[in-house]
């Protein structure tokens, strides 16, 4: 796999990133979730099944890879995965996120999932906890979901603090989900202290049903940040898993262009999100090692004018997009 910088960042990346939200805990919201793991929760269990995926990954060339402190285990499998490898820091570079704190007990129906917030004090535990568990490795430090009610990023404290963890050495950037995802991208871009750029990164949604962010994401790619994008396959919708009646006929249609070029759905869906100038990285979710390595087949397509045109109407309003993405249970 092509190995390139994310942004105006010395750290290494590929195309393709592996994200750990669906493999650091028993439950998350991604379609079909509680199939992957088949009720086999114990720490152990979970932690192999992660290795193994992690393993198939790597063996295809991934080197970046994205966890968050809200994930579970998500940054101690990683790490107790580096250490059995034998991997060096820089020989992959790891994102990692602060501003939510994991509250599901390793319970798939747990009342409350995850608790924001996006203070200096929640900034200082986390590092200490993710520097604890990752050391050397972590190389991405990124505001997890951050929006513009939170007021983080007119938070001096807490960007004076990301800007003296940059000094240091760290990369630091922000992740963005729902229907302002574009407008807090823009605030970001304007963020800067002491003459500094703060934020080195960012991570949004952007696939074949959500657009939105995509224009301005290409001015960050301009501007310097690196852009990694999360959810592209719109968390198992644009999948073979996504038999909803209402999909069934943007379903056939990605079917259709799928069969012609001898490929996935899932594959077609990465290699749009791939083809954008201004993406440095497309995460994959998959929980399972036959669906990374279905994603994996992404790298080898070439997104055409043809599939574009065949493809471009399958986009949602960004409210209606972000309706679903909330209606989505916890599995
Ligand atoms: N706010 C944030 O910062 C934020 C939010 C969301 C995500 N993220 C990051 O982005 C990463 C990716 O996002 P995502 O998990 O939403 O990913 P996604 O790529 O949109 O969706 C992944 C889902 O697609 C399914 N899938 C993939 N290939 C498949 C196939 N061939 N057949 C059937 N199902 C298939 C996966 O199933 P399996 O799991 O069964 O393999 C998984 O359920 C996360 O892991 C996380 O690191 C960040």
């Amino acid at each position: 796999m092509e190995i390139t910088k994310l942004g105006n960042t010395h750290l290494h990346i590929t195309p393709l990133g592996l994200g750990l939200a669906a493999l650091g805990r028993p439950g998350y919201i991604n379609l079909g979730h509680k199939e992957d793991l088949p009720e086999n929760y114990p720490v152990p269990d979970m932690e192999e099944h992660a290795h193994r995926v992690l393993d198939t990954a790597y063996q295809a060339g991934v080197r970046y890879f994205d966890a968050a402190r809200s994930y579970g285990r998500a940054e101690k499998f990683l790490a107790s995965w580096l250490a059995s490898r034998g991997i060096s820091p820089g020989e992959i570079t790891v994102g990692s996120k602060w501003g939510y704190t994991y509250t599901a007990g390793w319970k798939v129906d747990a009342e409350v999932h995850e608790v924001k917030e996006h203070s200096l004090e929640v900034l200082r535990r986390q590092w200490k906890e993710s520097h604890e568990i990752l050391g050397p490795h972590l190389d991405l430090y990124q505001i997890h979901s951050a929006t513009l009610e939170s007021g983080v990023l007119e938070n001096i404290e807490v960007l004076r603090e990301l800007i003296q963890m940059k000094e240091k050495g760290l990369a630091v950037g922000l992740t963005v989900s729902g229907e302002n995802q574009a407008q807090v991208i823009e605030k970001a871009l304007s963020c800067r202290l002491g003459g500094a750029q703060v934020f080195d990164a960012v991570q949004a949604t952007w696939n074949l049903l959500e657009r939105s962010a995509g224009p301005v994401l290409a001015r960050a790619h301009q501007q310097g940040l690196g852009v990694i994008v999360k959810e592209a396959l719109a968390n198992g919708r644009l999948t073979p898993r996504n038999q909803r009646p209402s999909f069934s006929d943007k379903r056939e249609r990605l079917e259709q262009e799928a069969a012609k070029h001898s490929t996935t759905i899932d594959a077609l869906a990465l290699a749009a999100v791939l083809a954008q100038p201004w993406v440095d990285i497309v995460l994959s979710g998959a929980a399972r090692t036959g669906h990374l390595e279905s994603n994996i087949k992404a790298l080898g397509l070439t997104w055409d004018e043809e599939l574009e045109t065949a493809l471009e109407d399958l986009q949602e309003s960004c409210p209606v997009y972000w309706k679903t993405r909330s209606s989505l249970e916890w599995n």
